[in-house]
């Protein structure tokens, strides 16, 4: 049987756009209660170092304000736990972050930094916060995530989605289904996102063991041309198409 897929809207680019003019408007935390609203199961959003679309303020409305779990996307650094600790989201997502670049470029080098990570996600797990690993779909990657204790890993799927159609794509697309099958042996709940769009999400939705996907920049894009209700209802409808449901 299918599990239902849950599906986490990402808010961080409205807040993009309400940051390009540094007013009030639009507001993130109304599209958090929107989406909600449209059958979001979570809102995610990512409070980078520099703050240039999520700010602290957000993070505390979207605390108070939402009816659905929050997972708030981090850094690995001692502000992040900070608040973290404060706020106590439903989940934490850690990501990799580097101030020049446009968004999340890759997954977390779990293997490398697996001695900071350690304390890092075992104060998070006292806490009572769901970590998340965002990582690349790589065995030794989720090998890491595994022995550091943490209970989900998010896979990126950003290499598969910038892939040209064809062989390129159907590679990435491997390493996403391998991946999930080996966190699954591992006992690890499997996410994935970063780049998906009504196209690229199909094939992805259909693996059995992916529990969540976490999309946020075509659907606020989308929502431009019509509304981020119908966009997000139109997305959930193909995940649940392609999950056979
Ligand atoms: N998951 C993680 C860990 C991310 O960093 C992002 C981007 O902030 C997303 C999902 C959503 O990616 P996108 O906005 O491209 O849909």
């Amino acid at each position: 049987m299918s599990h239902k897929l849950r599906l986490g809207i990402n808010i961080d680019h409205v807040a993009t756009i309400r940051n390009a003019r540094g007013c009030g408007y639009p507001d993130p935390v109304r599209a958090a209660k929107l989406a909600v609203q449209a059958g979001a199961d979570g809102i995610t959003a990512h409070l980078r170092e520099d703050r240039r679309h999520i700010t602290d303020d957000d993070i505390t409305r979207l605390c108070h304000e939402i009816s659905q779990p929050l997972n708030l996307e981090m850094a690995m650094t001692d502000e992040m736990l900070q608040i973290a600790l404060r706020h106590k989201p439903h989940a934490a997502c850690i990501v990799p972050e580097k101030r020049e670049e446009r968004t999340t470029e890759g997954g977390l080098d779990v293997v490398g930094s697996f001695k900071t990570l350690q304390p890092f996600v075992a104060r998070l797990n006292d806490a009572g916060i769901r970590v998340s690993l965002f990582i690349e779909p790589d065995v030794k990657a989720l090998d890491a995530a595994h022995a550091l204790g943490a209970p989900v890993v998010e896979l990126h799927t950003g290499a598969y989605c910038d892939a040209p159609e064809g062989a390129l794509r159907d590679a990435q697309f491997k390493r996403i289904t391998t991946a999930a099958a080996h966190a699954e042996t591992l006992g690890l709940e499997c996410h994935a996102g970063h780049g998906l769009t009504y196209d690229t999400v199909k094939p992805v939705a259909a693996i059995a063991n992916i529990r969540e996907l976490n999309i946020g920049h075509f659907l606020v894009g989308e929502a431009i041309f019509v509304g981020l209700e119908a966009s997000i209802l139109e997305m959930r409808r193909l995940m649940d198409k392609a999950r056979g449901l």
